[in-house]
C-alpha cells in the first residue's frame, strides 16, 4: 500500500433483505496491527475538526454512518480531498498529513489507528507542519 491518503473499499456481504456486514482485518485490509480503535460522533454541522497531523500515526478512517469530508494535504502542499458516504469506504492516512474534517448531523466516524494515544504525536501548528 503506498503511502499517500487514499480510498480503499472493503467487502459488502450480505444482501438488500438481510442487511450488510464489512470486515476490517489486519494484514488482510488494513496495512498496520491496530492499537487503538476510537469514534466520533454528535459532531455539529458547523464545527471543522482536525486541523492537525501526526508524525507517525497511521489511521484508516471510516464513516460508519452519514457523510464526512476529509481535506487532506501533505507537508508539499499537495492537496486532496476525500468525501466518506458510505460505510464500504475507508480512508488510509498515513502520517504527516494535515486534515480538516467536517460531518454530517448524523455522522459516526470510526477511527483504527496503528498507535496507543500519545499527545506529542500530534503536529498541531500549521507553520511547523509546512517545515517538515
Ligand atoms: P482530537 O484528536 O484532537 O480530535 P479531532 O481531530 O476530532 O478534533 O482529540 C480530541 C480530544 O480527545 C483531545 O483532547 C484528546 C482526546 N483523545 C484521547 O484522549 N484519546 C484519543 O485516542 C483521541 C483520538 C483523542
Amino acid at each position: 500500500m503506498n503511502k499517500i491518503p487514499h480510498l480503499i473499499m472493503f467487502d459488502r456481504i450480505g444482501s438488500a433483505g438481510l442487511g450488510y456486514i464489512s470486515v476490517a482485518e489486519v494484514s488482510k485490509n488494513i496495512p498496520f496491527d491496530v492499537k487503538r480503535v476510537y469514534w466520533t460522533y454528535y459532531t455539529p454541522q458547523d464545527v471543522i475538526r482536525g486541523g492537525h497531523a501526526h508524525f507517525e500515526l497511521e489511521q484508516i478512517i471510516i464513516a460508519v454512518s452519514g457523510i464526512i469530508t476529509f481535506a487532506t494535504e501533505d507537508s508539499q502542499g499537495n492537496k486532496v480531498d476525500f468525501i466518506l458516504d458510505s460505510p464500504e469506504k475507508g480512508l488510509f492516512l498515513p502520517s504527516k498529513i494535515w486534515r480538516d474534517i467536517k460531518f454530517s448531523h448524523n455522522a459516526v466516524l470510526l477511527c483504527l489507528a496503528s498507535k496507543k494515544y500519545k499527545d506529542s504525536d500530534y503536529i498541531r501548528d500549521y507553520e511547523i507542519f509546512k517545515k517538515l
